[in-house]
């Protein structure tokens, strides 16, 4: 089956500045006969704060005729404790009440594939351990599939062994708890989206897989990481084994986000760049 990824759109109807890029990316997905779209996260430029904003994208999104599933980002329900827009409560309801599951699993033929809300990691609430606990049990559960899960944020940025990167990947302690998940359970695959920087890896027998976002690069603002500065999206082919292709997409405009920042994501000057991605 093909798997086109899609992440980090940033739509809105109030904040414009990426939505000409959704038309361009639509024909695209058309073109490439895609079995299911999978959205990676930061659907929104606001949907933690602003209920439009996912209404908005979620129309947008429904003009796809092929199945969709979808994780939320951090800009669709919040982020770590400490930050501007914590996850809590209201920001979980609205999403899962516009958008759907924040975490779900879907059997295609030999194929699990699990998305989850990375942005639940890190809390060390109920919600973290409700999501942990399903994890668990629908990994058990596989039946001899082979597993491959979608997310936003990465497992890691330089090193699989690094410390906290605070808001780029996942904390060290659930990060293990994946791992450990990860070697136990045949998972071919983990793609996410976030950094807004496209790349190729493996940890152990899993490849892993960041997706370009549709919206927007980075130039200076923020230091350079692994992989490439390109808009795009991803192609997973899933047979006996999982095949990715990035593709990086002309037909999108590559928008800095260094030009838009204080119109996009107008926050304090030191959280600005993380306050984007
Ligand atoms: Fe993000
Ligand atoms: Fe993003």
């Amino acid at each position: 089956m093909k798997i086109v990824q899609i992440t980090d759109t940033h739509l809105s109807p109030n904040k414009t500045h990426f939505n000409g890029n959704w038309e361009p990316l639509l024909d695209w997905i058309f073109q490439t006969g895609a079995d299911l779209v999978i959205h990676t996260g930061d659907l929104t430029v606001d949907g933690a704060d602003q209920e439009d904003d996912i209404t908005f994208s979620m129309d947008l999104m429904r003009q796809l005729s092929m199945p969709v599933l979808i994780v939320p980002g951090n800009h669709d329900v919040g982020h770590l404790p400490g930050s501007d827009q914590p996850v809590d409560a209201a920001r979980l309801e609205r999403w899962r009440r516009l958008a759907g599951p924040d975490y779900w699993v879907s059997d295609h033929g030999n194929w699990r594939l699990i998305g989850l809300n990375s942005l639940l990691l890190g809390h060390g609430d109920t919600e973290e351990a409700a999501q942990f606990t399903w994890l668990e049990e629908v990994l058990a559960a596989r039946d001899g599939r082979r597993v491959a899960i979608f997310t936003h944020k990465p497992l890691f940025v330089d090193d699989a062994h690094e410390g906290d990167t605070g808001y780029w990947s996942i904390r060290p302690a659930p990060r293990q708890r994946l791992y450990d998940l990860l070697a136990a359970h045949d998972v071919a695959l983990f793609a996410s989206g976030h950094l807004h920087w496209a790349w190729k890896g493996t940890l152990e027998n899993t490849a892993l897989v960041w997706g370009p976002s549709s919206a927007f690069i980075i130039d200076k603002l923020e230091r350079e990481m692994p992989g490439e500065r390109v808009v795009g999206a991803v192609i997973h082919t899933l047979g006996e084994e999982v095949m990715s292709e990035i593709v990086a997409l002309p037909a999108l405009t590559p928008h800095y986000i260094d030009e838009v920042i204080d119109e996009v994501y107008p926050r304090s000057a030191s959280s600005q760049v993380e306050a984007a991605q």
